[in-house]
């Protein structure tokens, strides 16, 4: 049988046209099988809804049908349990997969392929593959999102500086601080499900580029595989991989997202902080110092964003140039593709594991609040309620930083009369907006990180994460 079937030497694939065979080292630079079998489930399952609704529409028989379907059946036992021979011969998943159906099932997989090209296949199989990883990290997302939650909804009193420009500008909650992260990853989240939608359309009935002469039912097939209708354009349906760098793009912007977290656990874990601590596990040693203890993975996590955002780039540029319709350029959108979606699936795994186990040290985070005058808004303010422009509050505060700075005291230490010193409308109320709590507590406004609201919060999180 393996003599009759074109596929068994893919010199022969295309046709007798060719009349020498492939060099070695161009079989091997154009074949992409080496990568793109991981998609052998969806090549499998977009092949039998095609076959499907070949026999629905008299296109080919039953009994090819019902042969497709039993050799697609072993095929996939094979691919299963690691017994089928991809050969590099063959070029790529689709040619593979399709030289095994004939080697099993012969005529019936001879005419698989009737109304369909390599192109529309290939787009219908990214997409298939796509869809089902985007849900995977939908979840993934969701998980991240729970566990830093969780560990806010521990730290809703837990103080520590907010930074601005990296210097202590105001106190804020370790809960606020980890819920502005939820929300971020709460927005990656809605535009993966967004980017999904224009994933979930399908190719197959483009053909080569220009549609097919046989009576195909797209719809049906669309069903079938559960898009949620078809590509409209044939042309457009085999060329382009907007879709692709559409969830690149999401990808890298959450992967920028989880670079600044990882950034501030690095940050906060080094001893000039020491605002939390990270898991042994999640940590490694020197081969010299053997005092250190390096938080390598959340530097990873850092170091990779910068690979995702890389493959974005280099799909932007695989497209740029391409006239329509389908060019083999495109078989350069794979790597990159399932690189970001491995590159993210496992490092949201990582980053929401390590988020579990984290070590808080509030007194650290205390003392280091305490140290910059975070509460000097509080005071202009608390003059501003006594009837000061708010500049002259702002002017008068300031010199009560200097002298507070060359007492190398808090504004809470310094005694009444001398505060009085810097304006007379100062009164010994003052005291209760110069704690970091008092001033945690007064930003009370929606989005503040007074704890009621930041409770409310947790609370709203909470439902929405189910
Ligand atoms: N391996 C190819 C790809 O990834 C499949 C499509 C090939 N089509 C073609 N006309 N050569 O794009």
């Amino acid at each position: 049988m393996t003599s009759s079937n074109p596929l068994a030497n893919k010199s022969q694939a295309w046709s007798a046209l060719f009349s020498e065979p492939m060099s070695e080292l161009v079989q091997r630079y154009t074949a992409s099988v080496g990568f793109d079998q991981r998609l052998w489930r969806a090549d499998i399952d977009g092949s039998l809804a095609h076959a499907r609704m070949l026999a629905a529409q008299g296109i080919i028989g039953a009994q090819d049908l019902a042969d497709i379907e039993r050799g697609m059946g072993q095929i996939a036992g094979e691919i299963e349990r690691g017994e089928f021979t991809w050969k590099l011969e063959l070029e790529d998943v689709h040619l593979n997969i399709e030289a095994r159906l004939t080697e099993l099932v012969g005529l019936a997989g001879k005419r698989l392929h009737t109304g369909r090209s390599r192109n529309d296949q290939v787009a219908t199989d990214v997409r298939l593959w796509l869809r089902a990883e985007i849900d995977g990290l939908a979840a993934l997302l969701a998980a991240m999102q729970r566990a830093l939650v969780e560990l806010a909804a521990r730290h809703t009193d837990t103080v520590m500086p907010g930074f601005t420009h990296l210097q202590v500008a105001q106190p804020v909650s370790f809960a606020h601080h980890l819920l502005a992260y939820v929300e971020m990853f709460a927005r990656d989240a809605e535009r993966l499900a967004d980017a999904r939608k224009r994933v979930n359309r399908l190719p197959l009935g483009a053909a080569a580029l220009a549609g097919t002469s046989y009576p195909l039912d797209r719809e049906s097939v669309a069903r079938a595989l559960g898009f949620d209708g078809v590509c409209e354009n044939s042309l457009d349906a085999v060329s382009d991989r907007d879709f692709a760098l559409e969830f690149t793009a999401c990808a890298s912007i959450c992967m920028v997202h989880v670079s600044r977290l990882a950034e501030e656990l690095v940050l906060w874990m080094s001893q000039s902080f020491g605002f939390v601590d990270l898991a042994d596990r999640y940590c490694t040693g020197s081969s010299i110092m053997p005092q250190k203890r390096n938080p390598d993975v959340a530097e990873l996590a850092r170091g990779k964003s910068g690979r995702v955002v890389g493959h974005l780039m280099g799909l932007l540029t695989l497209m740029k140039g391409q006239p329509l319709a389908y060019n083999k350029d495109n078989q350069e959108d794979k790597e990159p593709l399932f690189d970001t979606v491995d590159t993210l699936r496992d490092t949201l795994r990582i980053m929401a594991e390590m988020c579990e186990g984290i070590v808080v040290k509030p007194e650290a985070m205390e003392r280091a609040a305490l140290r910059g005058y975070a509460t000097a808004t509080d005071l202009a303010d608390y003059l501003v309620k006594k009837g000061l422009p708010f500049r002259d509050a702002h002017e008068a505060v300031a010199h009560a930083v200097k002298v507070a700075l060359r007492e190398g005291v808090d504004l809470s230490q310094l005694p009444l009369a001398t505060l009085q010193g810097f304006h007379p409308a100062i009164g010994d109320d003052v005291f209760e907006v110069l704690t970091l709590r008092g001033s945690m507590n007064a930003r009370q406004v929606r989005g503040g990180t007074a704890p009621g609201q930041v409770a409310a919060q947790v609370e709203r999180h909470r439902a929405r994460l189910g």
